[in-house]
């Protein structure tokens, strides 16, 4: 366990990826810009952040994703021009992309996996816990999911990560854990203790029908275990295999989320993501669902 508990400030948002599944469309654009409803998926992820108390994000970027620092980045003249326009609620709306809070940026220079990307950190993040948010995953949940983690750490000092049930055929494209139980009363069941984690299992070897669904909160030492995790095929450094040295050697948390998950990072999980975001907009939701009965299904 960390001899030291220090508060979670900061949240590492690793979108340096090539986002192939996505081709076409991410050929010049970033997938984490891709709009869900009326906003693009990294600023649910920034929001999230925002709503756990997280004061300084750090994006790990690459080649092709400067509009990502364009989006949260101040936009006076587009300010002035909708002020001067009398849309005065559009310039705050543009005025609080950013949330008030902190943003660095560091290149990966190769997609060289999201382990890799999460090392690149290292300098920004420091000897201090931070969180680990993948943009292009969307949580929704009473307490966000980011919070829950934080506040595991925080009574804990151990890590601790997001898994959500996964049905049985979809667990090949998920790390799945294993576990035993948490036996944390404040928490319940929800809270479990990591024992090992298998990335992308054949469906009868999966140890559970727990995912990792893309939200960590890590102690320091994780930089120390991803710097000496061998690159696999492509010469990718995986998360997963920093996760399994931290959890056989300090220990780590699973929290199963409480809510709802949507994987936007291919094609058919953004089109759910979108529908079932736009069916719950408090403008047009209602408007929308009329027309879907509308369609012949
Ligand atoms: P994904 O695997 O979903 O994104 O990684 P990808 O690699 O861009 O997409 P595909 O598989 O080619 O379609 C989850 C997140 O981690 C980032 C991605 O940008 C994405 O937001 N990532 C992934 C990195 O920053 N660096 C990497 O080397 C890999």
């Amino acid at each position: 366990m960390s001899s030291e508990r220090k508060r979670v400030r900061k949240a590492v948002l690793p979108v340096a990826g090539l986002g192939t599944r996505f081709l076409p469309a991410t050929k010049a654009m970033p997938k984490e810009m891709l709009p869900v409803v009326d906003k693009p998926l990294i600023q649910y992820a920034v929001e999230e952040c925002i709503a756990s108390g997280i004061e300084n994000v750090i994006f790990v970027t690459g080649r092709r994703k400067s509009a990502i620092e364009d989006h949260f980045d101040f936009a006076p003249e587009l300010e002035h021009f909708l002020e001067d326009h009398g849309k005065p609620e559009l310039a705050q709306m543009v005025r609080d992309i950013s949330g008030g809070i902190h943003f660095s940026y560091t290149r990966q220079n190769e997609a060289l996996g999201l382990g890799h990307a999460v090392l690149t950190a290292r300098e920004l993040v420091g000897d201090e816990p931070f969180a680990v948010l993948l943009g292009d995953v969307i949580m929704e949940s009473p307490v966000p999911a980011t919070r829950a983690l934080i506040e595991i750490y925080e009574a804990t000092g151990q890590g601790a990560i997001t898994v959500q049930e996964v049905p049985r055929e979809e667990l090949q494209f998920y790390g799945v854990i294993s576990s035993s139980p948490g036996k944390i009363p404040r928490w319940g069941d929800s809270v479990l203790r990591l024992n090992d984690m298998v990335e992308k299992p054949k469906p009868d070897a999966a140890p559970s029908n727990l995912g990792v669904s893309g939200r960590y909160v890590l102690p320091p030492e994780i930089f120390d275990y991803l710097d000496q995790t061998e690159p696999g095929a492509g010469g990718e450094i995986q998360l997963t295999d920093g996760l399994r040295a931290l959890a056989a050697k300090q220990g780590l948390w699973a929290h199963v989320h409480q809510g709802k998950t949507h994987d936007a990072g291919n094609k058919l999980g953004f089109l759910k993501a979108t529908v079932e975001l736009a069916l719950k907009n408090p403008k047009f939701g209602n408007e929308f669902r009329r027309y879907l009965k509308t369609l012949e299904l």
